[in-house]
């Protein structure tokens, strides 16, 4: 019996765990607290779905999964990087991460940080010297500056701040465009990645960018909704925090109802824009994973 799509999607977190173990930097001799603080938080059991779609992405173009391994490790240091300083006392104070006490609570603040900038830094050299020798040159210069604006001041960093201070009565264009940015974009980009790395038919990777920005949004929706619905035991992550610190959230401002209907439209949306990829089963796979997820 052919595995079923859950069962593959497993199959390519393996793959991913396995390549990018030897490219991770393991222990750091220079700085062994920065090494073993890096290490903790990356290897803290995220659901690395960033990796998986970068992956998938690849195998839907017919390219080898391997090859964006580099690539798809980068995207998920500058992910956990993110988690890592979103977490900090002075942005939304977390005790847990990945079922585990956040960086902050294990090394202390300094640290944190400083393990969040090593995560953010190491990925770039990643990405620029780690990806092998057959992918043109033009591709992974592509993909480093798309890289860059996602994680930066033009997506997830400037998405951070929208989160911090946003104007008293938002209208439903900013909501989008917070949620956009700060976590839409380094979805997106996981997206899109082997469609940056190779040259690839404009449809095809219009498609991808397409996919990825309704399942960008929809991720952070559903996060939205969990933090409201679910437990610190699913989530790994203390819930109720959104509303205790008067987040700007779908649930806060549709309900959950509302929010709910909003998530299954953006699911159709993502089914519907990757129609005409040949092999588009994992990619629909894993938008409606990301829409009824628990965790
Ligand atoms: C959490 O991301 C932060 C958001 C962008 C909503 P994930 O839910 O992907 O977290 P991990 O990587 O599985 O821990
Ligand atoms: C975080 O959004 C997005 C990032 C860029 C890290 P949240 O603050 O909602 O993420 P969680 O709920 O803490 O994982
Ligand atoms: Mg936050
Ligand atoms: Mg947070
Ligand atoms: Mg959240």
């Amino acid at each position: 019996m052919s595995p079923t799509i859950p069962e593959q999607l497993t199959e390519l977190k393996n793959l991913f765990e396995r390549e990018a173990e030897n490219i991770f930097p393991e222990a750091l001799p220079e700085a062994p607290a920065l090494g073993e603080a890096m290490a903790y938080s990356y290897h803290a059991g995220g659901k690395r779905i960033r990796p998986i779609l970068a992956i998938a992405a690849a195998k839907a173009l017919g390219r080898e999964p391997e090859a964006v391994v580099p690539a798809a490790l980068a995207i998920e240091m500058i992910h956990t990087y993110s988690l890592i300083h979103d977490d900090l006392p002075a942005m939304d104070n977390d005790d847990f991460r990945r079922g585990k006490p956040t960086s902050h609570k294990k090394f202390g603040e300094a640290l944190a940080i400083l393990a969040g900038d090593g995560l953010l830094t190491e990925a770039f050299h990643i990405a620029a010297t780690k990806l092998p020798g057959n992918i043109p040159p033009a591709g992974k210069l592509r993909f480093i500056k798309k890289l860059s604006f996602a994680a930066g001041i033009r997506g997830m960093v400037a998405g951070q701040v929208l989160d911090m201070e946003h104007p008293v009565e938002p209208g439903p264009a900013f909501l989008r465009d917070l949620h956009l940015r700060k976590t839409g974009a380094m979805i997106q980009i996981s997206c899109i990645t082997p469609a940056l790395l190779w040259n690839t038919p404009e449809n095809l990777y219009t498609a991808l960018g397409n996919y990825g920005d309704k399942i960008g949004l929809l991720f952070q929706v559903v996060d939205d909704i969990l933090d409201e619905t679910a437990t610190l035991a699913q989530l790994g992550k203390t819930p109720g925090k959104d509303r205790e610190q008067h987040k700007l959230t779908y649930p806060a401002i549709y309900g959950i109802e509302g929010t709910e209907k909003l998530a299954d439209s953006l699911l159709s949306q993502a089914l519907a824009a990757v129609s005409e990829i040949p092999d588009p089963a994992l990619l629909t796979g894993i938008a409606r994973f990301i829409r009824e997820r628990s965790h």
